[in-house]
C-alpha cells in the first residue's frame, strides 16, 4: 500500500482529468460507491473459486459479528447501488467510479495490495455496440494520453452461460485424461473453475492445453453473431485488435466478449486494462435480468507506463505558476502582500510564498518546479522586483508586476 506524494499526484491529476474529458465525451455519469461491502456481494459476483476470493480479499468481522470485505474490484458494488437505487428497471444506464481497490495480492512493480481502478460499467444493452463503444471509449483514451501505440486490445468470447457448461464438461473430460501432466492449481480447478486451467503458466499443463479443445469451437450461434459484429464494428473504427483464445479472465461473472489492453513496456504486470460482458450478473445479485459491460483500468500501472514511456508534459508536471521571494530580510513582509495581491487580481494562478531562509532562492524556485520566480527588491527607498522566467530576468517597477506576471504566463 503506497503513499503517493506531490511530485507524483501531479501525474495522477492529469490522468484523472484526460480520462474525466473522454468519459464526459461518452455521457458517462460518476457513482461513488463506499469501499466496504458485505463480504457475500463478492463470493456470489466473482465467483467461489477465484484467486481474489480463494486468497486476495481483506476480509473482518464487524462489532455486530458481520462478514465484511475491502472492495477487491468495482463491478459488483456498482451492480448493488444501481439495483438498490432503482437505475436498472427498463433503463440504461452508463456509469463509471474511481478509487482504492484492495488484494493480498504478493507485491511486486504493477501490483499492490491497495490500487486504484478508474472502471465503467453500462446497463440494459445487449448489443454489440455496446461493447464497441466501451472498447472505443478506452481506445480513445490511449490516444488522448498518447498511449495507443504501446498498448494492445486482445478479445475473446465466452459464449452463453449454457455453450460454456457444454464447453466446461468437454474439458474436464480432455483435462482428466492427461491429469498426470497438470500442475497442482490446475488439479485442484478441475472440477471447479476447469476454464481457468487454460491461462495456467505451467510448462507442461501448456503442453496438454496445445491439443485441448477450444471454447471457439464450442460458441453458441448468438454468440458467433455478436462476436462477429463486435469485430466488424472495431474494424470500421480502425481498432486493432488480436484474438486470443486463451483469454479467460480472473473473475466469473462474464460471457460472450472479454477483452484485455497489454502493453510490453512493464515487465510481467502489462494488463492496464480489462472488462468484458456480463449478462447474467445482474439477475445473480437478485436483480430482473439485465445485460451489462464494463472495464477497469489500473491507475498505478497506467502511470507507471506514461511515465516509463515519458509521455507526461512537461507543463503537467509544473504544480507552480509563480515563486515570490524578498531578496532581503527586510522585505519579507512584501512578499506575503505581494503574493495576496497576484492572487487577488489572478485567482486561477498557482502562487507559493518563500518564507524561509534567502539563500539559494534560485534553486529553491527551480526545486518547486515553477513557471515564474518574482524578486521583491528595494532601490533608492522604492519596491522594485526582478521576473524571472527560466534565466530571463524582467526589471518591473512594483505596479507593473501583475500585468508582467499575466502576460508571462499567457505566453
Ligand atoms: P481485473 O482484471 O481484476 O478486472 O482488474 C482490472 C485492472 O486492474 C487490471 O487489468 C489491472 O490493470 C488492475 N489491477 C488489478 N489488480 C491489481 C493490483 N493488485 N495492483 C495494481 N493493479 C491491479 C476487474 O476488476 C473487473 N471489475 C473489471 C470489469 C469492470 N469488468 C467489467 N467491468
Amino acid at each position: 500500500m503506497n503513499d503517493v506524494l506531490p511530485q507524483e499526484t501531479a501525474v495522477w491529476q492529469y490522468f484523472e482529468k484526460t480520462v474525466k474529458q473522454v468519459l464526459d465525451a461518452y455521457g458517462y455519469g460518476e457513482i461513488r460507491m463506499p469501499i466496504v461491502e458485505q463480504t457475500q456481494l463478492f463470493k456470489r459476483s466473482i465467483g467461489e473459486v477465484t484467486d481474489i476470493v480463494e486468497k486476495e480479499m481483506y476480509t473482518f468481522e464487524d462489532r455486530n459479528g458481520e462478514s465484511l470485505t475491502l472492495r477487491p474490484e468495482g463491478t459488483a458494488s456498482c451492480v448493488r447501488a444501481a439495483e438498490e437505487h432503482g437505475m436498472l428497471f427498463n433503463q440504461t444506464q452508463r456509469l463509471w467510479y474511481q478509487g482504492p481497490m484492495f488484494r493480498y495480492e504478493k507485491p511486486q512493480k504493477g501490483r499492490y495490495r491497495q490500487f486504484h481502478q478508474i472502471g465503467v460499467e453500462a446497463f440494459g444493452m445487449a448489443g454489440a455496440d455496446l461493447d464497441a463503444e466501451v472498447i472505443a471509449l478506452s481506445a480513445r483514451l490511449w490516444k488522448s494520453l498518447g498511449l495507443i501505440d504501446h498498448v494492445t486490445l486482445e478479445l475473446n468470447s465466452l459464449g452463453s452461460q449454457e455453450a460454456r457448461a457444454a464447453y466446461r464438461q468437454l474439458l474436464i473430460d480432455y483435462l482428466s485424461a492427461h491429469l498426470d501432466q497438470l500442475d497442482e492449481d490446475s488439479k485442484r480447478r478441475l472440477h471447479s473453475n476447469p476454464l481457468r486451467v487454460l491461462d495456467s503458466k505451467d510448462p507442461s499443463t501448456q503442453e496438454v492445453l496445445k491439443n485441448a479443445p477450444m471454447l471457439q469451437d464450442h460458441l453458441d450461434d448468438e454468440s458467433k453473431q455478436h462476436f462477429a459484429e463486435l469485430t466488424a464494428m472495431l474494424e470500421a473504427q480502425g481498432i486493432r485488435y488480436v484474438i486470443n483464445p486463451r483469454l479467460v479472465r480472473g473473475l466469473d461473472y462474464y460471457n460472450r466478449t472479454v477483452f484485455e489492453w497489454t502493453t510490453n513496456a512493464l515487465g510481467a504486470q502489462g494488463t492496464v486494462c480489462a472488462g468484458g460482458r456480463y449478462d447474467g450478473l445482474v439477475a445473480q445479485l437478485g436483480g430482473k435480468a439485465t445485460p451489462g459491460a464494463g472495464f477497469a483500468m489500473g491507475v498505478e500501472r497506467l502511470i507507471l507506463l506514461l511515465e516509463t514511456l515519458e509521455l507526461v508534459p512537461v507543463s503537467e508536471r509544473e504544480t507552480l505558476d509563480v515563486y515570490v521571494a524578498a531578496e532581503h530580510k527586510g522585505l519579507q513582509p512584501q512578499v506575503l502582500a505581494m503574493s495576496e495581491q497576484l492572487r487577488d487580481a489572478l485567482p486561477e494562478i498557482r502562487i507559493r510564498s518563500h518564507f524561509a531562509g534567502l539563500k539559494n532562492i534560485g534553486s529553491k524556485a527551480r526545486m518547486a518546479g515553477s513557471k515564474l520566480t518574482l524578486l521583491i527588491k528595494s532601490r533608492d527607498d522604492e519596491l522594485t522586483a526582478t521576473l524571472w522566467q527560466g534565466d530571463t530576468p524582467q526589471e518591473l517597477a512594483i505596479n507593473q508586476v501583475v500585468d508582467a506576471v499575466a502576460t508571462a504566463l499567457k505566453g
